[in-house]
């Protein structure tokens, strides 16, 4: 079994970022500016855009956090916004989900310049990297392709089986594995909520990708001996081992999982490094 060094990877990602920034400054380049727009308490929320912040100090990155209060009005967060599309000096942004339950993500999404939607979000970038052109593609299934890539992990003609159909991740991901490409030439199933007999399926996957945020639902009787595993889920959960309180928790039983498995990713230090890595290389190529 091949453990999946997401955190060495994505070091790796962002030296290979920090050396072209230094080499833009010395041709006399702009630095890259990325911003963030955080609105409310959830501590999960605030800990990803922190690393996401810490992550541009690391490579030179210009960074700006934009901090809202859980009761800003819909209005005055698409304002932000839109202050964001018109600053020069910006090279791309997010808005970290989820938001408060009063404001549309949809809405805020598609306000959002295209050019700078560096987590690929926007309904044209999607649209874009459905049909193969150039786009901000989104980050964690940008990362996990990377992580096979650098990995060489064989995919043409294997079946990969991803459980759950989010926007951000599912959806997207199938569709890049699906593609006439390496990493690619996957033959694809993608399971979710309502899919019948999901052991059966998960059973013939040679590639098993859970992304349901439901930490440890992957037994070792739903895995194929051999397969590779590439854990999305990354769930805070109450520990006492810890000085926050808190642990990441993958969706993968990972002590009983792993034996069984060719590769796999652990929770933390596997995807969740490479999400960072990749909205950071983004914003490089925003700014270009
Ligand atoms: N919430 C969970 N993952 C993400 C992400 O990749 N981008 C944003 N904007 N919010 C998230």
């Amino acid at each position: 079994m091949i453990l999946i060094d997401g955190k060495k990877v994505a070091a790796d990602i962002r030296q290979e970022i920090k050396e072209e920034i230094t080499s833009r400054l010395e041709n006399g380049g702009k630095i890259p500016h990325l911003a963030a727009i955080l609105v409310g308490e959830d501590g999960a929320s605030h800990t990803y855009v922190n690393l996401k912040m810490k992550a541009c100090q690391e490579v030179g990155m210009k960074s700006s956090l934009i901090l809202k209060a859980a009761d800003i009005s819909e209005n005055d967060l698409l304002a932000e916004v839109q202050k964001l599309n018109d600053n020069p000096d910006v090279d791309g942004f997010i808005v970290q989900v989820p938001l408060p339950d009063h404001i549309s993500e949809q809405k805020l999404i598609e306000a959002i310049d295209p050019k700078k939607d560096v987590d690929g979000f926007h309904p044209v970038n999607m649209g874009r990297m459905v049909q193969g052109l150039p786009s901000f593609s989104p980050a964690t299934p940008s990362g996990i392709i990377e992580l096979i890539e650098r990995y060489k992990i064989p995919t043409s003609g294997k079946h990969c089986v991803v459980i759950g159909r989010s926007n951000i991740v599912g959806t997207p991901l199938a569709l890049m594995l699906s593609r006439k490409s390496y990493p690619g030439d996957c033959t694809v199933t993608l399971c979710h909520s309502r899919t019948k007999n999901l052991k059966e399926m998960t059973l013939q996957a040679d590639i098993l990708i859970p992304a349901l945020g439901n930490p440890g639902f992957l037994k070792a009787d739903m895995v194929k001996e051999g397969a590779v595993i590439i854990d999305v889920g990354t769930t805070r959960v109450s520990s006492s081992e810890t000085k926050s309180g808190f642990r990441l928790k993958g969706d993968v039983d990972f002590e009983n999982v792993a034996p069984k498995c060719s590769y796999i990713t652990p929770v933390p230090g596997g995807v969740g490094p490479m999400t960072i890595a990749t909205l950071i290389k983004n914003t490089l190529k925003a700014s270009k």
